[in-house]
């Protein structure tokens, strides 16, 4: 199981990947495993097997339905966080090798769905960030200076064509893409079993360990995979406990589609500058009608439960803005892993010579799973990338010490939980469909009963740090507001980086 058995369904959801997997049947040998098959796990696998490497991709729930399948897919080289946020943070040689790199993204998924003959709707687009209040003018035009300063092609412009925004300050930055995702994992997935590569579904992961043979995967089932590398693509790793959670924080984040009469709004990528911000975009429909997909209301995992307000807010907020946008076509949430220096974390894991991680993908993972298949592949290829280094994992944030300190404080307030009533009395209060957490003696339960009555106890200790886990009305699971591990009702882990179930609890 993965975040594909939460309940809602993204847009592209529904669009096949790879089907028909089979999960791992026997011990096996290969050069590099991949584990997760997302937009990093593919790109890294992508590139490992059509360089010639025995590939094998493991992954917990059915490929490419993890987060990529709860994407927008702006594929953006404008920095979300702002590059005088992030020449604050990383410095100028690191924010241009930023900006250097996630354009080599871009172009590498526009190069790879030619030469792959993908048919993924990707094309190239402006992208617009306008004021969204008379007080970001100022910051505008930092980031106008800053982005300049990286390197990165912007031009100021009045007016979007948004309802209202005539005269709204905006920055264009051209050359940047939407893609359909999972389109293009499933071209990608082709092509890698044409290279050679293997899948295996409904695999968990339960252990990678460095050995004298390489390193050795072994998955829930007891099955063992020895290789000489493995690239954990999990979204957020389940081989660190501290070393990479302490510098990133999960965030939910919200997103809408709609349908849209084809012309209303021109074919670009659109974002303001609150925070958390709006992000909108198109994707091309059929019989002059068009969809706009729009995002945003996030909060940190587990720590709001009430996604029928951020929608709302989401929809009034696009619909004052576009007066011409049509019905409802779907809504969903998924989760984005915040770095506190603005940067993902890829490369080899902490402490570790055969093992390399990609994560940490802000609102920005598309491109930073397409740069972890670049960036990883050369490492092992080469045993060098030229953004190694920026993109360090194990690397110290010196100049985002409020940030650690800020996001971090979410674990400590989160152990007192254990001290405190639950919310409610007993179990027997939930009706179908409700979740909560109780107190039971010296335990807090996670409880929930199913549309059919049937009531689920597990204990409401996250299987990876012990934090304390949330209900989460809207996708029925248990979020874990501390690294972002999510949780079906019947306690299987859905993303990580927990994999453990959370506990049976008998009372
Ligand atoms: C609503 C929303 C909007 C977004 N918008 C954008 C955007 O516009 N542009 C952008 O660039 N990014 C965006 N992002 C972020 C981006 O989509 C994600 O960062 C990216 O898709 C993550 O890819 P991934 O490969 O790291 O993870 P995933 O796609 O989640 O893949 C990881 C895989 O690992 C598997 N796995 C986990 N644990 C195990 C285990 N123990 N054993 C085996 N397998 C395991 C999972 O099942 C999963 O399939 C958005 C995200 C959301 C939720
Ligand atoms: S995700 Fe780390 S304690 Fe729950």
């Amino acid at each position: 199981m993965n975040v594909s058995f939460e309940k809602s369904r993204s847009f592209w959801t529904d669009e096949p990947v790879l089907e028909g997997v089979s999960s791992l049947l026997n011990d096996e040998r290969a050069d590099v495993v991949v584990v997760g098959a997302g937009i990093a796990g593919m790109s890294a696998a992508y590139e490992l097997a059509s360089s010639g490497k025995k590939v094998i991709i493991l992954d917990r729930g059915p490929i490419g339905k993890g987060m990529t399948a709860r994407t927008t897919a702006h594929l953006a080289s404008a920095s979300d966080d702002g590059f005088d946020e992030l020449i604050r943070l990383r410095g100028i040689d690191n924010a241009s090798a930023w900006r250097e790199s996630q354009q080599a993204a871009i172009d590498r998924i526009e190069t790879l769905q030619q030469k792959l003959k993908i048919d993924c709707d990707f094309q190239r687009v402006d992208g617009y960030l306008f004021a969204a209040r008379t007080e970001d003018v100022e910051w505008l035009e930092r980031e106008f200076e800053a982005a300049q300063k990286a390197g990165l092609p912007v031009f100021k412009q009045t007016g979007v064509p948004l309802a209202g925004s005539d005269a709204t300050p905006a920055l264009r930055y051209p050359d940047q893409a939407r893609v359909h995702p999972l389109k293009y994992l499933h071209g990608l997935a082709r092509a890698i079993v044409d290279a050679g590569g293997r899948f295996y579904a409904d695999a968990t992961v339960v252990e990678v360990a460095e050995d004298d043979d390489g390193v050795r995967v072994v998955t829930a089932d007891g099955r063992t995979i020895h290789a000489d590398f493995v690239v954990v693509a999990t979204n957020a790793p389940i081989t660190d406990r501290f070393a990479i959670h302490t510098k990133q924080a999960p965030y939910r984040t919200y997103a809408m589609a709609f349908e849209l009469p084809s012309g209303a709004l021109p074919d670009a990528l659109y974002w303001d500058t609150l925070d958390p911000y709006h992000y909108v975009r198109l994707q091309p429909g059929e019989n002059n009608v068009d969809v706009l997909i729009v995002g945003g209301e996030d909060h940190r995992s587990g720590e709001a439960n009430d996604a029928p307000d951020r929608f709302a807010a989401l929809e009034d907020w696009m619909r004052a803005r576009l007066p011409s946008l049509g019905k409802e076509l779907r809504r969903w949430s998924g989760q984005v892993l915040e770095p506190i220096d603005g940067m993902a974390f890829i490369g080899r894991d902490p402490g570790s010579e055969r093992v390399f991680v990609a994560t940490g993908d802000s609102g920005q993972g598309m491109t930073h799973g397409a740069l972890a298949g670049l960036i990883i592949k050369d490492m092992i290829l080469t045993g060098a990338s030229r953004w190694a280094e920026a993109y360090d994992p194990a690397r110290s944030p010196l100049n985002a010490v409020g940030e650690y300190v800020s996001e971090n404080l979410t674990t400590p307030k989160n152990f007192a939980e254990y001290v405190t009533p639950g919310e409610i009395g007993s179990w027997d209060q939930l009706k179908p469909g409700e979740g909560a957490i109780v107190r039971s003696g010296l335990s807090k339960v996670a409880a929930f009963r199913d549309d059919d009555g049937t009531l689920f106890l597990r204990s409401a200790v996250c299987s990876h740090l012990g934090c304390i886990v949330h209900w989460n009305a809207f996708e029925r699971c248990w979020d874990c507001p501390c690294h972002g591990s999510q949780f079906a009702p019947c306690g299987e882990a859905l993303n990580g980086p927990a994999y453990g179930p959370l506990q049976e609890h008998k009372p």
